[in-house]
């Protein structure tokens, strides 16, 4: 399966997909990496591996990208023979370009299980809100923030004494491990 991943931050979840896809776990291949953000180190993690890494500039929006410039990505996600498109920590709404060139064809991690605390920061919210699990889910993406279809989740539980980076950083762990086995689960269908 020939994947491409678009992330804006750190990056954990792409190297955990590269491990697994190196360990031979998962029966892919990341074609692309591309980021919004010139500086992100998911960037530099794909670099290292000898990964095919892309600078897009998002144009004038906070939230999404100029159209021209999604085109750019789909463009490139297109040239690269990309199947699956891995949204890695990803901050910007899709919109119709990418949308219509994959459909049901993309998918993101989000840290919360959804349809509880869509939106950023999820694991403040789920602090905030006082539960004592919550978790992360890898879903299709729609045109709607945190919505599509839930593919699979997986479920941590919040203790008393959490600090925000503690949540986070559990819940990290298990989107590693959650993301890796859905992409191999989307390799083994595409056999
Ligand atoms: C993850 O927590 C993911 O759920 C959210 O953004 C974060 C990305 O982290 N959508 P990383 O860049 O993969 O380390």
């Amino acid at each position: 399966l020939k994947i491409g991943i678009l992330g804006s931050g750190k990056g954990s979840n792409f190297r955990a997909i590269a491990d697994a896809i190196a360990a031979g776990a998962v029966d892919a291949e990341t074609r692309i990496v591309i980021s919004d953000v010139e500086s992100a180190g998911i960037l530099t993690l794909a670099r290292e591996r000898h990964l095919r890494a892309e600078y897009v500039a998002p144009g004038k929006f906070k939230t999404k990208f100029e159209p021209e410039a999604e085109q750019r990505v789909v463009s490139l996600l297109k040239e690269a023979g990309v199947e699956l498109v891995v949204l890695a920590g990803w901050m910007r709404m899709i919109k119709a370009p990418l949308l219509e060139a994959f459909p049901r064809r993309i998918i993101n991690i989000h840290p919360s299980l959804l349809p509880q605390f869509p939106g950023l920061e999820a694991w403040k919210q789920a602090l905030a809100a006082g539960v004592n699990e919550t978790g992360c889910t890898v879903h299709y993406v729609d045109a709607g923030m945190d919505t599509g279809e839930v593919i699979a989740q997986s479920r941590v539980p919040v203790f008393p004494s959490d600090t925000a980076e503690q949540l986070h950083a559990r819940i990290q762990v298990a989107e590693h491990e959650l993301y890796a086995e859905v992409i191999g689960e989307f390799a083994r269908k595409a056999e």
